[in-house]
């Protein structure tokens, strides 16, 4: 029985469309909003985002994202024999995007599915890929976050419009005699459904309550800091490993002071922190994955670095995965 699963190659994707917080400043304008790039880089670190073009779906964005992370590994779509999606915007009601993903890449068969633990959503997959291929249920699996928030947006508020971007990260997981995924500890506490949520939902044909992004900003951030350490130690606690045996801290890209405090908290030093929220936003379960093939291709996160992915948002979730590139 295969012992252990090992990414074998990442990818990513962002839509064309950059938006800079200058552009975004200018249309919110129009709209008799109020907003600067000064503050939304001093409050969050982000510089700009990506939206996708209104016909393009995260299955859309997860597409080159898979096709590169296979190239990565040297495997074609028709090694996959399992793929996860993560996402809280899905192309459909139903079928997942995982479904409609398989056959964008020309295969039919394995299993498909999506998860939905928004922007934890990308550690739950790779947790959830992790078990089924130790206990033989896949040899090579797709694992995906994928996620066009910009369609679950207000852009009538912008304490939250300006956070978030799209895009589309992916990894290849695959069966190993020697360890990859070391550990990992998932999370969720549905007390706080209400500080983080888009409370809409669809009945008789029709799309009801609100179909956009809410969220208690300050809460979000004190409980973000607080379960992302959590999370860390109680993840390295079952590896058997230390802080210091941590080579990168990829936290989700949600907010540059979320991330800073949660690497002070691990007294990681600043330079072993992967951040590219200032040019993607927050891009809910894709950002760690795109922050990790980001990483990967700038040959910073190199086989055999230690890496903690680390992920937390709406439900609430959180939960932490240590891995051996
Ligand atoms: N531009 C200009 N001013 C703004 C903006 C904006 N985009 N948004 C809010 N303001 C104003 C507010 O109206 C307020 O003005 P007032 O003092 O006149 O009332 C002032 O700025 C301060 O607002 P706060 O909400 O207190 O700002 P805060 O310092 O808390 O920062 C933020 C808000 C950035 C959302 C912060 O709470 C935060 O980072 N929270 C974490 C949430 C997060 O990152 N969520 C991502 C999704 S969840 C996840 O992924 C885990």
């Amino acid at each position: 029985m295969t012992l252990f699963s090992r990414i074998t190659g990442t990818g990513s994707y962002l839509p064309p469309r950059r938006v800079t917080n200058d552009d975004l400043a200018r249309e919110l304008a129009e709209r008799g909003i109020e907003t600067s790039d000064e503050w939304i880089v001093e409050r969050t670190g982000i510089r700009a985002r990506h939206f996708a073009a209104p016909d393009v779906t995260s299955s859309d964005l997860a597409l080159p994202a898979c096709r590169q992370a296979l190239e990565a590994a040297g495997r074609q779509a028709s090694d996959v024999d399992l793929i996860i999606v993560a996402t809280s915007t899905p192309d459909m009601v139903f079928p997942s995007s995982a479904a409609i993903l398989q056959n964008k890449l020309g295969i039919a068969g394995c299993p498909a599915f999506d998860v939905q633990a928004v922007c934890s959503g990308f550690v739950y997959a790779l947790t959830v890929a992790d078990a089924m291929v130790r206990t033989g249920g896949a040899k090579c699996a797709l694992v995906v976050g994928a996620e066009v928030f910009s369609r679950i947006l207000d852009f009538n508020d912008r304490t939250t419009c300006v956070l978030f971007g799209d895009g589309a990260g992916a990894v290849v997981l695959e069966a190993s005699d020697t360890p990859g995924i070391l550990a990992s500890d998932l999370h969720a506490d549905g007390a706080h459904v209400g500080i983080l949520c888009t409370p809409g939902h669809v009945a008789g044909g029709e799309v009801l309550g609100t179909p956009l992004l809410k969220m208690d900003g300050q809460a979000v951030f004190k409980l973000a800091v607080r379960v992302l350490e959590d999370a860390a130690r109680a993840t390295l606690a079952k590896a058997g490993k230390t802080e210091a045996d941590i080579d990168w801290l990829i936290p989700h890209q949600a907010n540059i002071r979320i991330m800073q405090g949660t690497a002070k908290k691990l007294k990681l030093p600043m330079d072993k922190l992967i951040v590219t929220v200032h040019d993607h936003g927050n891009t809910s379960a894709a950002s760690i994955p795109l922050a990790l093939d980001a990483a990967v291709r700038g040959g910073r996160v190199k086989q055999g670095d230690t890496v903690m992915l680390e992920g937390v948002g709406g439900g609430f979730t959180w939960g932490a995965v240590l891995l051996t590139l």
